[in-house]
Protein backbone atom coordinates (compact mmCIF):
# COMPACT_ATOMS: atom_id res chain seq x y z
CA UNK A 1 0.00 0.00 0.00
CA UNK A 2 1.42 3.48 -0.97
CA UNK A 3 -0.59 5.12 2.20
CA UNK A 4 -1.94 3.28 4.85
CA UNK A 5 -4.87 5.57 6.46
CA UNK A 6 -6.08 3.59 9.69
CA UNK A 7 -9.54 4.51 10.50
CA UNK A 8 -8.50 7.68 12.79
CA UNK A 9 -6.90 8.79 9.77
CA UNK A 10 -3.66 8.31 11.25
CA UNK A 11 -0.76 7.35 8.43
CA UNK A 12 0.74 4.28 9.38
CA UNK A 13 3.92 3.66 8.31
CA UNK A 14 4.22 -0.58 8.19
CA UNK A 15 7.65 -0.77 6.21
CA UNK A 16 7.32 -4.45 5.96
CA UNK A 17 5.31 -6.36 3.22
CA UNK A 18 2.42 -8.28 3.59
CA UNK A 19 0.91 -10.63 1.75
CA UNK A 20 -1.43 -8.18 -1.22
CA UNK A 21 1.00 -5.98 -0.72
CA UNK A 22 1.92 -3.59 -3.86
CA UNK A 23 5.88 -3.49 -4.71
CA UNK A 24 8.10 -1.96 -6.50
CA UNK A 25 10.50 -4.50 -8.19
CA UNK A 26 13.68 -2.38 -8.67
CA UNK A 27 16.43 -3.97 -11.02
CA UNK A 28 17.76 -0.51 -11.99
CA UNK A 29 16.56 3.19 -12.16
CA UNK A 30 15.12 2.42 -15.64
CA UNK A 31 14.26 -1.07 -14.93
CA UNK A 32 11.12 -1.39 -12.07
CA UNK A 33 7.82 -2.78 -12.44
CA UNK A 34 4.71 -2.74 -9.87
CA UNK A 35 3.80 -6.34 -8.65
CA UNK A 36 1.17 -7.58 -6.16
CA UNK A 37 2.43 -9.93 -3.36
CA UNK A 38 0.75 -13.39 -3.60
CA UNK A 39 1.86 -15.98 -1.66
CA UNK A 40 1.62 -19.04 -3.77
CA UNK A 41 3.37 -16.80 -7.16
CA UNK A 42 6.24 -16.33 -8.39
CA UNK A 43 8.35 -13.64 -10.48
CA UNK A 44 10.45 -14.95 -13.16
CA UNK A 45 13.13 -12.51 -14.86
CA UNK A 46 16.49 -12.73 -16.42
CA UNK A 47 18.05 -13.17 -12.65
CA UNK A 48 15.96 -16.37 -12.46
CA UNK A 49 12.78 -17.77 -10.10
CA UNK A 50 11.75 -15.40 -7.15
CA UNK A 51 9.16 -17.04 -5.03
CA UNK A 52 6.48 -14.30 -3.24
CA UNK A 53 6.54 -16.23 0.07
CA UNK A 54 10.47 -14.80 0.58
CA UNK A 55 9.52 -11.34 0.35
CA UNK A 56 6.41 -11.82 3.11
CA UNK A 57 7.32 -10.29 6.45
CA UNK A 58 10.62 -8.43 4.90
CA UNK A 59 10.89 -5.10 5.24
CA UNK A 60 10.70 -2.57 2.06
CA UNK A 61 14.02 -1.65 0.83
CA UNK A 62 15.27 -5.43 1.21
CA UNK A 63 17.67 -7.44 -1.45
CA UNK A 64 16.21 -10.46 -2.08
CA UNK A 65 17.61 -13.51 -4.18
CA UNK A 66 16.29 -15.95 -7.02
CA UNK A 67 16.93 -19.75 -6.88
CA UNK A 68 19.73 -18.49 -9.01
CA UNK A 69 21.60 -16.38 -6.94
CA UNK A 70 20.10 -12.92 -8.80
CA UNK A 71 18.55 -10.31 -6.73
CA UNK A 72 16.32 -7.30 -6.80
CA UNK A 73 15.53 -4.75 -4.64
CA UNK A 74 11.75 -4.52 -3.27
CA UNK A 75 10.78 -0.88 -2.52
CA UNK A 76 7.49 0.52 -1.20
CA UNK A 77 5.43 1.83 -3.90
CA UNK A 78 5.63 5.67 -3.40
CA UNK A 79 3.80 8.35 -5.58
CA UNK A 80 7.34 9.06 -7.10
CA UNK A 81 8.23 5.43 -8.02
CA UNK A 82 4.75 5.12 -9.38
CA UNK A 83 5.20 7.77 -11.73
CA UNK A 84 8.05 5.88 -13.27
CA UNK A 85 6.13 2.25 -13.32
CA UNK A 86 2.46 3.50 -14.44
CA UNK A 87 0.69 2.24 -17.31
CA UNK A 88 0.76 5.42 -19.76
CA UNK A 89 -3.15 5.89 -20.98
CA UNK A 90 -2.23 9.62 -21.73
CA UNK A 91 0.53 12.13 -21.21
CA UNK A 92 1.57 12.48 -17.79
CA UNK A 93 3.53 14.20 -15.39
CA UNK A 94 6.64 13.89 -14.22
CA UNK A 95 8.58 14.10 -11.02
CA UNK A 96 10.00 17.62 -11.62
CA UNK A 97 6.84 19.21 -12.46
CA UNK A 98 4.66 17.14 -9.92
CA UNK A 99 7.10 18.84 -7.03
CA UNK A 100 6.88 22.03 -8.23
CA UNK A 101 3.32 22.00 -8.50
CA UNK A 102 2.83 20.68 -4.84
CA UNK A 103 4.89 23.32 -3.31
CA UNK A 104 3.26 26.27 -5.72
CA UNK A 105 -0.02 25.22 -4.75
CA UNK A 106 0.67 25.21 -1.23
CA UNK A 107 -1.09 21.96 -0.63
CA UNK A 108 -0.80 20.29 2.89
CA UNK A 109 -2.58 17.98 4.51
CA UNK A 110 -6.52 18.48 4.73
CA UNK A 111 -6.17 20.32 1.40
CA UNK A 112 -9.19 20.11 -1.22
CA UNK A 113 -7.67 20.09 -4.37
CA UNK A 114 -9.67 19.87 -7.82
CA UNK A 115 -7.91 18.75 -11.02
CA UNK A 116 -8.81 17.64 -14.47
CA UNK A 117 -8.17 15.87 -16.57
CA UNK A 118 -7.18 12.73 -14.50
CA UNK A 119 -5.77 11.46 -17.89
CA UNK A 120 -3.25 8.22 -16.05
CA UNK A 121 -3.57 9.57 -12.49
CA UNK A 122 -0.07 10.71 -12.37
CA UNK A 123 -0.15 13.49 -10.81
CA UNK A 124 -3.24 12.82 -8.77
CA UNK A 125 -1.49 10.49 -6.88
CA UNK A 126 0.82 12.73 -5.70
CA UNK A 127 -1.98 15.25 -4.99
CA UNK A 128 -3.66 12.27 -2.66
CA UNK A 129 -0.20 11.60 -0.75
CA UNK A 130 -0.21 16.09 0.30
CA UNK A 131 -3.32 16.05 1.39
CA UNK A 132 -3.26 13.05 3.46
CA UNK A 133 -4.86 11.71 5.96
CA UNK A 134 -7.29 14.20 6.29
CA UNK A 135 -7.76 16.12 2.49
CA UNK A 136 -9.45 14.97 -0.61
CA UNK A 137 -8.68 15.47 -4.28
CA UNK A 138 -11.46 15.41 -6.56
CA UNK A 139 -10.11 14.65 -10.21
CA UNK A 140 -12.36 14.47 -13.52
CA UNK A 141 -12.18 13.48 -16.62
CA UNK A 142 -14.43 13.34 -19.28
CA UNK A 143 -13.10 9.81 -20.86
CA UNK A 144 -15.08 7.25 -19.04
CA UNK A 145 -11.65 4.30 -19.68
CA UNK A 146 -9.95 6.55 -18.14
CA UNK A 147 -12.16 7.20 -15.26
CA UNK A 148 -12.38 3.59 -14.19
CA UNK A 149 -8.82 2.74 -14.75
CA UNK A 150 -7.45 5.47 -13.01
CA UNK A 151 -9.89 4.55 -9.64
CA UNK A 152 -8.67 0.63 -10.77
CA UNK A 153 -5.20 2.16 -9.90
CA UNK A 154 -6.35 4.47 -6.85
CA UNK A 155 -7.54 0.92 -5.45
CA UNK A 156 -4.23 -0.91 -5.80
CA UNK A 157 -2.02 1.74 -4.82
CA UNK A 158 -4.25 2.14 -1.54
CA UNK A 159 -5.13 6.01 -2.08
CA UNK A 160 -9.04 5.37 -2.96
CA UNK A 161 -10.10 6.84 0.47
CA UNK A 162 -8.80 9.86 -0.33
CA UNK A 163 -8.91 10.47 -3.97
CA UNK A 164 -12.62 10.60 -6.24
CA UNK A 165 -12.88 10.45 -10.08
CA UNK A 166 -15.18 12.01 -11.62
CA UNK A 167 -16.46 11.59 -15.41
CA UNK A 168 -17.58 15.31 -16.50
CA UNK A 169 -16.63 17.34 -19.38
CA UNK A 170 -15.06 20.33 -17.51
CA UNK A 171 -14.42 22.43 -19.87
CA UNK A 172 -17.91 22.72 -21.14
CA UNK A 173 -20.26 22.16 -17.90
CA UNK A 174 -17.34 23.80 -15.40
CA UNK A 175 -16.84 21.88 -12.14
CA UNK A 176 -19.88 20.91 -9.96
CA UNK A 177 -21.36 23.58 -8.00
CA UNK A 178 -21.06 21.92 -4.87
CA UNK A 179 -17.61 22.76 -4.65
CA UNK A 180 -18.39 26.12 -5.17
CA UNK A 181 -15.62 28.49 -2.46
CA UNK A 182 -14.52 25.58 -0.94
CA UNK A 183 -11.29 24.33 -3.23
CA UNK A 184 -7.85 25.10 -1.53
CA UNK A 185 -6.76 24.53 -4.96
CA UNK A 186 -7.27 23.96 -8.52
CA UNK A 187 -4.89 22.27 -11.28
CA UNK A 188 -6.03 21.80 -14.81
CA UNK A 189 -4.48 19.85 -17.78
CA UNK A 190 -7.04 19.99 -20.43
CA UNK A 191 -6.44 21.09 -24.58
CA UNK A 192 -8.40 24.21 -24.00
CA UNK A 193 -7.80 25.03 -20.32
CA UNK A 194 -9.22 29.32 -20.83
CA UNK A 195 -12.72 27.56 -21.25
CA UNK A 196 -12.91 26.07 -17.63
CA UNK A 197 -10.91 29.02 -15.42
CA UNK A 198 -14.23 31.16 -14.81
CA UNK A 199 -15.57 27.80 -13.10
CA UNK A 200 -12.06 26.86 -11.60
CA UNK A 201 -12.11 30.52 -10.00
CA UNK A 202 -15.78 30.03 -8.74
CA UNK A 203 -14.77 26.81 -6.85
CA UNK A 204 -11.27 28.35 -5.11
CA UNK A 205 -12.11 29.25 -1.75
CA UNK A 206 -10.78 33.45 -0.95
CA UNK A 207 -6.91 33.68 -1.92
CA UNK A 208 -7.05 30.27 -3.24
CA UNK A 209 -4.61 28.88 -5.94
CA UNK A 210 -4.85 27.59 -9.67
CA UNK A 211 -2.54 25.92 -11.72
CA UNK A 212 -2.91 25.11 -15.58
CA UNK A 213 -0.29 22.53 -17.21
CA UNK A 214 0.03 23.64 -21.02
CA UNK A 215 2.46 21.54 -23.75
CA UNK A 216 2.40 25.21 -26.28
CA UNK A 217 2.59 28.41 -24.81
CA UNK A 218 -0.48 29.45 -27.06
CA UNK A 219 -2.32 27.79 -24.93
CA UNK A 220 -0.39 29.91 -22.20
CA UNK A 221 -0.79 32.43 -24.11
CA UNK A 222 -4.94 32.54 -23.95
CA UNK A 223 -5.03 31.26 -20.69
CA UNK A 224 -3.42 33.93 -19.19
CA UNK A 225 -5.63 36.44 -20.77
CA UNK A 226 -8.63 34.66 -19.53
CA UNK A 227 -7.42 34.62 -15.74
CA UNK A 228 -6.20 38.35 -15.73
CA UNK A 229 -9.98 39.47 -15.41
CA UNK A 230 -10.82 37.41 -11.73
CA UNK A 231 -6.92 36.32 -10.79
CA UNK A 232 -3.72 38.00 -9.58
CA UNK A 233 0.47 36.98 -9.63
CA UNK A 234 -0.30 35.34 -13.08
CA UNK A 235 3.38 33.40 -13.37
CA UNK A 236 4.37 30.83 -15.74
CA UNK A 237 7.42 28.71 -15.57
CA UNK A 238 8.66 26.08 -17.79
CA UNK A 239 10.62 23.46 -15.00
CA UNK A 240 13.87 22.15 -17.03
CA UNK A 241 15.85 19.22 -15.48
CA UNK A 242 19.44 18.19 -15.87
CA UNK A 243 20.13 14.52 -14.28
CA UNK A 244 23.83 13.88 -14.30
CA UNK A 245 25.71 10.36 -14.83
CA UNK A 246 28.79 10.52 -11.55
CA UNK A 247 31.11 7.87 -12.43
CA UNK A 248 34.91 6.72 -11.22
CA UNK A 249 37.45 5.14 -13.46
CA UNK A 250 40.41 4.94 -14.21
CA UNK A 251 42.18 7.27 -16.94
CA UNK A 252 45.35 7.14 -18.41
CA UNK A 253 47.04 10.25 -18.89
CA UNK A 254 46.85 11.18 -22.43
CA UNK A 255 43.09 10.06 -21.91
CA UNK A 256 43.09 13.08 -18.93
CA UNK A 257 44.34 15.92 -21.53
CA UNK A 258 41.39 15.44 -24.23
CA UNK A 259 38.89 17.76 -23.88
CA UNK A 260 35.41 16.56 -22.19
CA UNK A 261 32.37 17.46 -23.07
CA UNK A 262 30.43 20.40 -22.28
CA UNK A 263 28.89 20.52 -18.81
CA UNK A 264 31.61 17.45 -17.90
CA UNK A 265 33.69 17.79 -14.89
CA UNK A 266 36.32 15.71 -14.06
CA UNK A 267 38.51 15.59 -10.33
CA UNK A 268 41.06 13.36 -9.96
CA UNK A 269 41.23 11.63 -6.61
CA UNK A 270 43.70 12.36 -4.28
CA UNK A 271 45.91 9.01 -3.58
CA UNK A 272 48.65 9.01 -2.09
CA UNK A 273 51.57 6.17 -2.83
CA UNK A 274 50.79 3.18 -0.34
CA UNK A 275 54.14 1.41 -1.48
CA UNK A 276 56.93 4.48 -0.63
CA UNK A 277 54.99 6.89 1.19
CA UNK A 278 56.56 9.49 -0.15
CA UNK A 279 53.09 11.30 -0.82
CA UNK A 280 53.79 11.82 -4.01
CA UNK A 281 50.33 11.68 -6.61
CA UNK A 282 50.15 8.92 -8.96
CA UNK A 283 49.01 9.63 -12.92
CA UNK A 284 47.02 6.87 -13.55
CA UNK A 285 44.68 7.13 -9.88
CA UNK A 286 40.93 7.00 -10.43
CA UNK A 287 38.90 9.91 -11.77
CA UNK A 288 35.45 10.80 -10.85
CA UNK A 289 33.57 11.41 -13.90
CA UNK A 290 30.56 13.72 -13.92
CA UNK A 291 28.78 14.54 -17.20
CA UNK A 292 25.07 15.74 -18.55
CA UNK A 293 23.10 12.25 -18.84
CA UNK A 294 21.75 11.61 -22.18
CA UNK A 295 18.47 10.80 -20.60
CA UNK A 296 17.50 14.03 -19.06
CA UNK A 297 14.07 15.47 -19.95
CA UNK A 298 13.69 18.42 -22.26
CA UNK A 299 10.76 20.69 -22.60
CA UNK A 300 7.76 18.79 -21.30
CA UNK A 301 5.13 21.74 -20.42
CA UNK A 302 4.74 24.98 -19.42
CA UNK A 303 3.19 25.53 -15.61
CA UNK A 304 0.86 28.69 -15.01
CA UNK A 305 0.15 29.72 -11.50
CA UNK A 306 -2.57 32.40 -10.26
CA UNK A 307 -3.92 33.41 -7.36
CA UNK A 308 -7.73 34.39 -7.19
CA UNK A 309 -8.59 37.82 -6.02
CA UNK A 310 -12.41 37.53 -4.69
CA UNK A 311 -14.00 41.13 -5.02
CA UNK A 312 -16.20 41.33 -2.06
C1 LIG B 1 -2.68 14.79 -20.60
S1 LIG B 1 -3.96 14.01 -19.79
C2 LIG B 1 -3.70 14.39 -18.10
C3 LIG B 1 -2.54 13.66 -17.51
C4 LIG B 1 -2.42 13.79 -16.00
N1 LIG B 1 -2.10 15.14 -15.62
C5 LIG B 1 -1.36 12.83 -15.46
O1 LIG B 1 -0.37 13.31 -14.86
O2 LIG B 1 -1.51 11.61 -15.59
C6 LIG B 1 -5.35 15.01 -20.22
C7 LIG B 1 -6.67 14.38 -19.85
O3 LIG B 1 -7.68 15.37 -20.00
C8 LIG B 1 -8.85 14.73 -20.40
N2 LIG B 1 -9.74 15.74 -20.97
C9 LIG B 1 -9.62 16.38 -22.18
N3 LIG B 1 -10.64 17.24 -22.35
C10 LIG B 1 -11.43 17.16 -21.23
C11 LIG B 1 -12.61 17.82 -20.81
N4 LIG B 1 -13.23 18.71 -21.59
N5 LIG B 1 -13.12 17.52 -19.59
C12 LIG B 1 -12.49 16.60 -18.81
N6 LIG B 1 -11.38 15.94 -19.16
C13 LIG B 1 -10.84 16.21 -20.35
C14 LIG B 1 -8.38 13.68 -21.38
O4 LIG B 1 -9.34 12.63 -21.50
C15 LIG B 1 -7.07 13.23 -20.75
O5 LIG B 1 -7.25 12.06 -20.00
Amino acid sequence: MMLAVDPSKKISFNRCIGDGDLVIVYERHDNMKAVKVCENSVLQNRFGVFKHSDWIGKPFGSKVLSNKGGFVYLLAPTPELWTLVLSHRTQILYIADISFVIMYLEIVPGCLVLESGTGSGSLTTSLARAVAPTGHVYTFDFHEQRAVSAREDFERTGLSSLVTVGVRDIQGEGFPDDFCGKADSVFLDLPQPWLAIPSAGKMLKQDGILCSFSPCIEQVQRSCETLRANFTDVRTFEVLLRMYEVREGKMENSQAEESVPTGSHRCKRRQRSSEGGNGMEISSSPTVMARPSSESRGHTGYLTFARLIRLS
